[in-house]
């Protein structure tokens, strides 16, 4: 273990996100060994659960979602010893009150000071009056000990995101202050740098001169699920590309890094979104597509419309697609075309990188061997396989001439034999070691809305669209196919033969 002694408070402790992924993530830490001998979580919410009732229902959520499966008694018993509940009314200062009571008592019991880490794992609503308190209260005094966490989304627009970061940046520091991007703790994102900058081969080339483009495809089965109304007011653009995507973005065009520490790292992806072309209405109409699924069938069951999920508006404009042509404006990427799409409901889950090599400068070989002829590419296969992938041409053995294109592959499953851990576990080690490399500073946060207000805008304001546009199990809206063929290009997907059923 390499962590000192931890306090967890957990806002949203009864929530979705804190049975899904914090509680499954804490509890793998604490079997891997990668917790202090002294630590605490205490989860909070509103329900009246008594410490033992809060105990069984994290014990169900951890047998449930945790990659260690179903929890050992032993080994649970131990780590239940360490959970706490409080019952809380996030509006009253006597709850604060109350977790710096707690907070105390656990110092004197271990006679340690301890990294104190809020956790806001509940509705942005929440996220002012839940800051105010700890700052009144006086529970985040001591900077280098103390951390906020604060969960998507940050802020719906750019100004309420400028607003959330001025609201925090007055009542704490910057180093303080730990923004999640979950795409970013992700073992095979993480992996975009090591393979980046540990090796020599690539980044002679990883520029204009030999890149002909980069596409990045983050596509998924399942549809909006029980979550319309957050979707409603989200969308799309929100939901994926504001932060996921565009920080995968960062990670492929960034500089390389001085080194390999937090404030470096982040220097350079911000460098990238200042240097994206920012969007006139004409490229949003030429370079942005935006869709909405239809019915359609999944795995056998028929699927109802975006329309008509629960929660959701009939006559809705939310975006369940999106597609666009972005441009870095620097040495290295100028012309490059960087294309992203993300959709729900799509023919299929797959988030993948995808690098373009430019052509040969001059074709050697007769025609008739150059049949099945495709350019370099790199692909970076996210999820759920996760691969790295150098699709080159080579001789098909034979007695004539024919090319075909053959993959060499870097796979996971055949490479280690260890287990992945969780985007979660990962993030959550960083908050209490202190590490922000894989968190988003407030001014990159700010980059991102800035570049998309444009889209934004352009897309609230028309109001009567086509929706919908695409079928559920499809790969997603025509106009999207038309945004890239224009330019000669099309969608990269994975080869078939390589995927796991
Ligand atoms: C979340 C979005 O941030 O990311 C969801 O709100 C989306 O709509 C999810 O489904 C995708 O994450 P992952 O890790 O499943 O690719």
């Amino acid at each position: 273990s390499r962590s000192k002694t931890t306090i967890f408070v957990i806002f949203g402790g009864t929530g979705d996100l804190n049975s899904r992924k914090l509680a499954p993530a804490l509890y793998n830490l604490f079997l891997d060994n990668w917790l202090p001998e002294n630590f605490s979580i205490i989860g909070t919410g509103r329900t009246k659960y008594t410490e033992d009732d809060y105990r069984n229902t994290l014990l169900k959520d951890i047998n449930e979602f945790s990659r260690s499966g179903e929890a050992d008694p032993a080994k649970w018993q131990e780590f239940a010893n360490h959970l706490h509940y409080q019952v809380s009314d996030l509006n009253k200062i006597e709850t604060y009150q109350e977790f710096g009571q707690r907070i105390k008592t656990h110092q004197e019991d271990w006679q340690t000071t301890a990294t104190v880490i809020f956790y806001l794992a509940v509705s942005p609503n929440f996220f002012e009056v839940i800051a105010q308190n700890i700052a009144a209260c006086k529970l985040a005094e001591d900077a280098d000990n103390t951390r906020i966490v604060i969960e998507k989304p940050f802020g719906k627009d750019l100004d309420s995101a400028t607003a959330l970061n001025k609201l925090l940046g007055g009542l704490f520091e910057e180093k303080q202050i730990y923004r999640i991007d979950h795409y970013l703790g992700k073992e095979t994102v993480q992996n975009i740098l090591a393979f980046r900058f540990a090796n020599s081969l690539f980044e002679p080339t990883w520029n204009r001169n030999y890149i002909e483009y980069v596409q990045i495809s983050v596509t998924e089965r399942l549809g909006v699920e029980d979550r319309g109304d957050y979707y409603e007011g989200s969308g799309a653009l929100r939901d994926m590309v504001q932060n996921h995507i565009l920080q995968l973005l960062c990670l492929i065009a960034m500089e390389p890094p001085v080194t390999f520490v937090g404030e470096e790292v982040r220097n350079r992806k911000v460098d990238v979104l200042r240097a994206m072309r920012p969007f006139s209405s004409e490229d949003v109409r030429k370079n942005a597509a935006r869709g909405q699924y239809g019915e359609g069938w999944i795995e056998g069951k028929q699927v109802p419309a975006y329309r008509n999920e629960t929660k959701v508006d009939p006559q809705s404009n939310t975006e369940t697609f999106a597609a666009i042509k972005f441009f870095v404006d620097n040495w290295r990427w100028q012309n490059v075309p960087f294309y992203v799409r993300t959709g729900k409901r799509m023919h299929e889950a797959a988030s993948v990188i995808t690098i373009q090599f430019k052509d040969v400068p001059h074709l050697i070989f007769p025609g008739e061997a150059t049949d099945n002829w495709q350019q370099n590419r790199l692909i970076i296969s996210i999820q759920p396989e996760m691969s790295i992938r150098l699709q080159v041409q080579a001789k098909r053995p034979g007695l004539d001439m024919v090319l075909n294109t053959v993959d060499m592959v870097f796979d996971y499953k055949s490479a280690y034999t260890s287990y992945t851990p969780e985007a979660y576990e990962t993030l959550l080690l960083d908050t209490i070691v202190g590490d922000q490399t894989l968190f988003m500073r407030g001014d990159q946060v700010e980059a991102a809305w800035s570049l998309i207000m444009p889209i934004l805008s352009a897309w609230e304001s028309k109001k009567s669209v086509n929706f919908p546009n695409y079928s559920s199990d499809s790969w997603g809206p025509e106009i999207a196919e038309a945004l890239i063929a224009r330019d000669g290009f099309h969608w990269v997907t994975l080869p078939q033969n390589n995927k796991k059923k």
